[in-house]
């Protein structure tokens, strides 16, 4: 029989709740050092140090997951005290992490942004599917909220931000660094501020880090609470540079209810959890259609499809968009529906969004995730 691979493992496990977070301990980035050696397979869970004593049911659960895939001749799993550390700081020091030495290898040291307490990416495993509409109205409710927000958009093939916002002017620059453009209170930027709207370019793999690198570090963020960044399609080179450079905080999932969407969200899903960022949670758009005329309330894709597969894999589901003409409308006008009209339903949706994604980044900034090579 074939033996197990690293994503049915993973998977597996993702269907472990930690009872402390009401995660999946994948969800919860609490998997590390992942060895499969033919059908034996090891890996570390980490806990908070008092939690060790109390976590032998979760070490167990984790074994019983994973050693009921085909092909599987033994489990070894261990439980790991894990320290929380800022993120900056926590990069080349591996002890009291308990990371194992697969741990240590491979990735490059994450570097924050000195200034911005969190970045948060919006992403999701298609296009399409309204990132850049949750990622702008998510950002003006955080800003609504109390927060000092700002908006990346880090989709460099297909800039959104400066539409959305009706930018069109410049930004400046002081001291080598590019100043990010205020608008309706929060802070932007774009590669779309920078090149010409319908010129090609094209991206190199390489390129594209840089490209990513600069919005995030060549940017006049601080001081910010929170950055958020709208991805762009997929799960390439932009999300692997970010999953994998940047100390997110966590990722924020946008998923339509239709089927084939929520398979790509899974995907999405999978690749944040493969690179230790934690998924904050899901939010369903276009979720039901509330008709213009007579609001009349239409489920066109389906119900509580995003819902079900969130919790599937205990994942949080962080609220519902309705697919209505004024989102589209205020989007495409240059002034995003949470600035228009704050007090409507539809904002209103986007702050209860902005209230459960603001309480998740509340808490302690994790240490520096690795990503685990083998
Ligand atoms: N809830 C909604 N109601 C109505 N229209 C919506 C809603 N969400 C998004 N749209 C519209 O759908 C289109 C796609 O949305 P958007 O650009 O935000 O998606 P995206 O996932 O960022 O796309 P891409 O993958 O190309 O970056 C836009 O025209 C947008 O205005
Ligand atoms: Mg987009």
């Amino acid at each position: 029989m074939a033996d197990a691979t690293r994503d049915q493992v993973l998977e597996a496990l993702a269907r472990v709740t930690d009872p402390a977070s009401g995660k999946s301990v994948t969800a919860a980035g609490m998997i590390q050092g992942l060895v499969i050696k033919g059908g034996n397979i090891g890996f570390s869970i980490e806990v908070a140090p008092e939690r060790g004593p109390q976590s032998e049911p979760l070490r167990k659960a984790c074994e019983a997951a994973v050693a009921a895939l085909p092909g599987v001749l033994s489990v070894t799993a261990v439980l790991t005290a894990h320290r929380e550390a800022p993120a900056p700081q926590a990069h080349g020091h591996g002890h009291g992490h308990g990371q194992g030495p697969q741990g240590q290898r491979g990735a490059p040291p994450k570097q924050g942004i000195a200034g911005v307490a969190a970045i948060i990416a919006v992403a999701s495993g298609k296009g399409g599917v309204g990132k850049s509409t949750v990622a702008a109205n998510l950002a003006l409710a955080l800003s609504r909220l109390g927060l000092k927000t700002g908006l990346m958009d880090a989709d460099i093939y297909g800039p959104s931000v400066p539409r959305l916002f009706g930018i069109t002017e410049k930004p400046a620059t002081e001291r080598n660094k590019l100043l990010p453009i205020e608008k309706f209170g929060i802070k932007t930027m774009s590669i779309g501020f920078l090149i010409e709207e319908d010129s090609p370019v094209i991206w190199r793999g390489p390129m594209v880090q840089s490209a990513l690198m600069q919005l995030m570090n060549d940017v006049n963020w601080a001081p910010l609470d929170v950055l958020v960044v709208d991805m762009p399609p997929g799960t390439g080179d932009a999300q692997l540079a970010m999953a994998q450079q940047v100390p997110l905080k966590g990722a924020v999932i946008v998923s339509t209810p239709q089927d084939i969407a929520l398979i790509d969200a899974r995907k999405g899903i999978g690749m944040f959890e493969k690179t230790q960022v934690p998924v904050l949670g899901i939010v369903e758009n276009m979720s039901v259609f509330v008709c213009p005329n007579c609001g009349h309330e239409t489920h066109i894709f389906g119900q509580g499809g995003a819902r079900a597969v969130a919790e599937r894999q205990g994942i949080a589901f962080l609220g519902e968009i309705p697919l209505v003409p004024l989102i589209r409308e205020t989007s495409d006008a240059g002034t995003p529906v949470v600035a228009l009209d704050p007090e409507g339903r539809e904002a209103q949706a986007f702050l209860q969004v902005a209230e459960k994604v603001a309480e998740k980044i509340a808490g302690p900034t994790r240490s520096a995730p690795r990503i685990v090579m083998e």
